[in-house]
């Protein structure tokens, strides 16, 4: 297969990247990434893969790239994804998600690439009550609450769209939060780990409670190579484990793993605005039709990405120091 990953320079790309490359090593890798701030070459050394800088809201030139490549597949990771810069400034957001998603689809459709894969997130879905006993459903309405979510809302309309006004082959995968290596030291995970390794204490909101699913970024590529290899056109997946964690379980989880005290470890200050209680996927579909499930438990994962950013502090240093 030859494949294109936008934003294969960030977090879950590169990530995704890794496991495509061990997992189908035959396979051509083309990776199109404009390169911002969480965009890092570093990420993909050592990979047998092609890079291409650029944006994915230029039709003409991912155009160009998608018929060089003579792409098979093209999954989309490409995006601006923090929430607190999305509060502070929501239009990068509304460029690169939502006019992004729309170009890329048109795109894939001047260059007849035969398959489309978008990956959205939880988010879009608003949140629940920290008592609700549901979860989301590829069916649940979207709600988004933050500019962020807003802009992976309009980002996932246009790719359904272009798959039933124009016959686009597409899916949507919704996933919940990923921690692993190479994640850019802004969100947590990295953030707590980061700054719990230069001997600052780790930042919790007011709401610590709120929980969030977590996933290991690995497991999340795994449901990936499923979903474009058997997943059916026109079709959304959900993707997480149910396994919830309020923050303060993510700080202390941290801590406990680099035998820092509580105390010591962490301070508490005024709240984001807008900031979602929780959020939980019913990921049955992708369960049973697909044969996914989650390999990595929560313990043994989330320690081996403390030990990542121990053992990797030439990666980061640079981009904690910004
Ligand atoms: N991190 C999570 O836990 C999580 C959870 C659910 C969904 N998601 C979604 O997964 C995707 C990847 O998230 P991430 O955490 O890896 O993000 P990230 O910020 O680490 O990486 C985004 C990548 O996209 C590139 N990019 C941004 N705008 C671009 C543009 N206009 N053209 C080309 N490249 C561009 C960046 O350079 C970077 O390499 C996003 O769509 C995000 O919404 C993330």
């Amino acid at each position: 297969m030859r494949i294109m990953v936008s934003g294969g320079a960030g977090f879950i790309g590169s990530n995704f990247v890794h496991y495509w490359t061990e997992q189908h090593p035959g396979d051509t890798v083309v990776v199109y990434d404009k390169l911002t701030y969480a965009g890092n070459p570093a990420n993909l050394v050592g990979l047998d893969v092609e890079m291409v800088i650029g944006d994915i809201t230029d039709t003409e030139h991912l155009t160009r790239a998608l018929r060089a490549a003579r792409a098979d597949c093209l999954i989309n990771f490409a995006a601006e994804s923090d929430n607190s810069r999305a509060v502070r400034d929501a239009r990068p957001f509304a460029v690169s998600n939502v006019l992004g998603a729309q170009s890329l689809c048109e795109a894939a459709l001047r260059s007849e690439v035969p398959r489309v894969h978008h990956v959205s997130t939880c988010e879009v879905f608003g949140d629940l009550a920290l008592d609700d006993p549901s979860a989301f459903t590829e069916d649940s309405p979207y709600r988004p609450n933050t500019p962020y979510a807003a802009s992976k809302a309009g980002a996932d309309h246009f790719v359904l769209a272009y798959g039933r006004t124009h016959g686009l082959a597409v899916t949507i995968s919704r996933s919940a939060n990923n921690y692993g290596p190479r994640q850019y030291p802004e969100k947590n995970p990295p953030l707590f780990i980061t700054d719990a390794l230069r001997g600052r204490r780790m930042t919790l909101y007011t709401n610590h409670h709120y929980r969030r699913e977590w996933m290991a970024v690995a497991d999340h590529a795994a449901a990936l190579d499923l979903i474009l290899r058997n997943g059916a056109a026109g079709r959304t997946y959900n993707i997480g484990t149910g396994d919830e964690r309020s923050a303060m379980d993510m700080a202390l989880f941290v801590a406990r793993t680099l035998g820092l005290d509580r105390e010591q470890a962490i301070r508490i200050v005024a709240d984001r605005p807008g900031h979602d209680r929780r959020y939980l996927l019913d990921s049955s579909a992708v369960r049973a039709e697909l044969g996914w499930a989650p390999s990595t438990p929560f313990a043994q994962g989330m320690a081996a990405t403390v030990r990542w950013y121990q053992q990797n502090a030439e990666w980061w240093e640079p981009l904690a120091a910004r």
